[in-house]
């Protein structure tokens, strides 16, 4: 495994990060270990977590992704040391009304939880998980510049944040002297461009660590899915996630990509998961792209990625193949 400045932070991460979202939801709990073990044994040595997951547990099993993550740490002595533990907070984890956002309040009462629940006493990277427009963004850095300073936290990020309020964000923290938000957690993949536009040349400039979520559209760039499959046992399946994942994805012309990019793979001797991979890796401005699972084999393909470079003109066709991809909607 190859690995990376953090942005300008003296940190060295992994070129590829595990993320944990299904596990508790989609995925049990053994299958949840079976993929933690692989992750690591390949050199995945950091993790993304967030209070509200599994997404799909709200209420009840809200937070069982961490308790699962928390076990796998203390499985075996010292392991908590072995990786780097990513998390976040801003979507709502109780019924009350400030049990949500990124205030003070809920920073705090968030952070806490989550370390309770992953068993550890401080996150390598705590991230807003989505912009608030009722909190002041200095409030928000105030409150990670605190927690930052007790040591419970290492450094700050946020993630579907748009460019302008990055980049006013890091305007703010420079004029306060507090921590600034030292890397972004967008979706991007072959299929979601639009960062490309504004963000990316943001995170260039402000040499601010780029880790992206969703660089597989969830499943979809593997090639798997047929427009008239059921997608049973997927992340495409029926249900409020399947539902957000078909309106994103699941359209005549992104099949038509799928198959290009598929003709494209067979021709470079590599699946289609692994060269759609390789793409997101090939962008300068990427760190380490967050790679999801729901099961340990399917990490092969990420990890055949990370080991071999995307050709440099086979880079420039897939570039021009989903070109239209660049202007999209804003992010949901
Ligand atoms: N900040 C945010 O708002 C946000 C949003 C989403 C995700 N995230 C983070 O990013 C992580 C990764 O996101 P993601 O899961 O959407 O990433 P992804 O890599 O685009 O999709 C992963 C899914 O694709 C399928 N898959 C993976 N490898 C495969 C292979 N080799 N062949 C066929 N199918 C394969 C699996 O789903 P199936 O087996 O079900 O097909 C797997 O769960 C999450 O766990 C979470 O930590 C953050």
């Amino acid at each position: 495994m190859q690995y990376t400045r953090f942005g300008r932070t003296g940190l060295q991460v992994p070129r590829l990060t595990l993320g944990t979202m299904t596990f508790g939801g989609q995925v049990d709990e053994p299958t949840a270990i079976a993929i933690m073990d692989a992750a690591f044994e390949g050199g995945i040595a950091m993790f993304d977590t967030a209070d509200m997951y599994p997404p799909s547990g709200y209420p009840e099993r809200q937070g069982a992704t961490d308790e699962i993550i928390g076990r796998w740490l203390a499985a075996s002595p010292g392991r908590r040391d072995d990786v780097l533990v990513a998390t976040k907070c801003f979507f709502p984890t109780g019924r009350r009304r400030w049990e949500s956002g990124n205030s003070r309040h809920n920073v705090i009462r968030s952070l806490d939880e989550s370390l309770r629940r992953l068993g550890t006493d401080h996150v390598d990277l705590f991230q807003v998980h989505s912009w608030d427009p009722g909190t002041p963004i200095d409030e928000t850095l105030q409150v990670m510049d605190d927690v930052v300073r007790q040591g419970k936290v290492r450094y700050v990020g946020c993630s579907n944040v748009l460019a302008y309020q990055l980049a006013r964000a890091t305007g703010r923290a420079e004029v306060l002297g507090t921590v600034r938000f030292e890397s972004v957690q967008p979706r991007y993949n072959l299929l979601f461009r639009e960062f490309e536009r504004e963000m990316f040349p943001l995170c260039a400039e402000e040499q601010l660590a780029v880790i992206p979520y969703n660089p597989l559209a969830g499943g979809f760039l593997s090639g798997k899915h047929r427009p008239e499959s059921d997608a049973s046992g997927t992340r495409f399946e029926s249900g409020d996630q399947g539902a957000r994942y078909r309106e994103r994805y699941w359209h005549e012309r992104a099949f038509a990509a799928v198959e290009q990019i598929t003709a494209l793979a067979a021709e470079a001797g590599v699946s289609t998961a692994t060269l759609a991979l390789q793409w997101v890796l090939a962008n300068p401005v990427i760190t380490s792209p967050i790679v999801g699972a729901s099961r340990p084999e399917q990490l092969a393909d990420a990890l055949a990625a990370e080991r071999t470079p995307l050709d440099r003109e086979l880079k420039a066709r897939l570039d021009e193949l989903t070109h239209e991809y660049r202007f999209g909607d804003a992010p949901r």
